[in-house]
């Protein structure tokens, strides 16, 4: 999956031959899982239609500040345009344009749109080799590289006017991998290795029945793919769970029972940075597992059931540098059962579940938890999605690296 996907892409269009490339770096950031949106510069009109972009990006394009032929006289809002981007684009950027968006001359609403955007803003130049060579344009370039502007660098060949050289707008192809590795380079979770543990464990009693709780998985799903956003390599070890993984970047490690996920915890656990212990494991198996199915031959069955391995406290035992995450869920004395388990179990934060929560545990799409860290800080949260408590989760996360 790329890194892009469910971005926010703006493409801004300047009136150079180039332009007629942009048709195709939409489809490809739309093959990349983006959305796209375009505004384009008045003299790009010359050389690309808004009716292609349109209808590739699957949305308006805007050129002018409202609709002349509009008689309610709609007002294409730069400042709403700028806001809406993760990222912006100036592809391809005439020396012109690169020219007032370096000095703020607003003249049009693609440049308006600029200056109002507050997300990173790439650039790629395209135009003939002794004007991207000229004083001017490399001061333009140095101009707005001091302003945290990005210069996707233009590439050697054939130029429109014949000549050969410097000036060409880089392949759309190579716009995007640009791009997609800059972002990845600045994720702030990129070099850390995150292992998740997620869903329930069964308990086999025969060979077809089991003991197993009511966990679907999504929590610990959910924080997998975040922490695979932030830029994390993530090892996601799950028990049974309908969750198909969209993300071909996560490993994911399918066990059964509480001994198959301790064994793959430990096999991956000596390389983690961090630990995520969202899987509701079983505490107690059958003692003994019958070969053949158990018939119904008696009124009552007893199974004796012994316990099963406490995995986040043995990862809490052998812990070298690793920055371990528990969850707990309580139904009393919540706050100074958790702090006992953050000690019992060697933790540097537990996230806290209480079922007399409404909203929060198992089967629900939202969770409210409450943080509490080694030191005992709780720092109670509101009822969201479990989406939302992941990105909680991993910005915590980043939080511990920054300090
Ligand atoms: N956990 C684990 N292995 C177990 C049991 C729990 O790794 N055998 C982990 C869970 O993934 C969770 C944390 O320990 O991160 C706490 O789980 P919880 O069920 O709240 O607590 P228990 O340790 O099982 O204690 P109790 O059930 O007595 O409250």
């Amino acid at each position: 999956m790329s890194v892009l996907s469910g971005k926010k892409i703006l493409l801004g269009i300047s009136g150079g031959i180039a332009a007629y490339k942009t048709a195709h770096l939409v489809r490809l950031f739309i093959k990349a899982g983006a959305q796209v949106q375009v505004v384009m510069s008045p003299a790009s009109l010359h050389f690309v239609t808004p009716l292609t972009l349109a209808t590739l990006s699957k949305n308006p394009v805007y050129s002018t500040f409202y609709n002349e032929e509009d008689e309610n006289g709609v007002w294409n809002n730069h400042v709403e345009l700028g806001l809406w981007a993760d990222l912006m684009i100036i592809a391809p950027a005439t020396a012109n344009t690169l020219s007032k968006m370096a000095n703020g001359n607003c003249d049009n609403l693609l440049i308006a749109t600029y200056l109002s955007a507050k997300c990173p803003v790439y650039f790629a130049p395209a135009m003939d080799l002794d004007m991207y060579k000229h004083p001017s344009t490399i001061d333009s370039f140095q101009k707005l590289s001091s302003f945290g502007n990005i210069i996707i660098p233009a590439e050697n060949g054939e130029l429109a006017s014949g000549l050969t050289g410097e000036g060409r707008m880089a392949e759309p192809s190579t716009i995007v991998s640009f791009i997609e590795s800059d972002v990845l380079g600045k994720l702030p979770l990129k070099g850390k290795k995150i292992m998740v543990t997620a869903g329930p464990t069964y308990e086999a009693i025969d060979p077809v029945r089991f003991i197993g709780n009511h966990s679907s998985g999504k929590m610990g799903f959910d924080i997998a793919l975040q922490a695979s956003k932030m830029g994390a390599e993530v090892t996601l070890i799950s028990g049974p769970t309908h969750f198909q993984l969209e993300n071909s970047q996560i490993n994911l490690v399918k066990v059964q029972s509480a001994k198959e996920m301790y064994d793959a915890c430990h096999r991956y656990y000596k390389d983690m940075d961090v630990v995520i212990a969202a899987a509701a494991v079983a505490d107690y198996r059958p003692k003994n597992v019958a070969l053949q199915k158990i018939k119904k031959t008696e009124t009552t069955l007893s199974i004796t059931l012994e316990k099963t391995e406490d995995i986040l406290a043995s990862l809490g035992e052998q812990k070298q540098n690793q920055f371990l995450i528990g969850f707990a869920l309580e139904t009393e004395n919540e706050i100074e059962n958790a702090k006992l388990k953050i000690q019992k179990k060697n933790l540097d934060l537990i996230v806290l579940n209480s079922l007399n929560d409404k909203g929060a545990g198992f089967g629900q799409p939202t969770n409210k938890v409450t943080f509490i860290d080694r030191d005992f800080t709780v720092e109670p949260m509101d009822l969201k999605s479990k989406e939302a408590v992941a990105f909680d989760i991993i910005n915590k996360i980043i939080k511990h690296y920054e300090a």
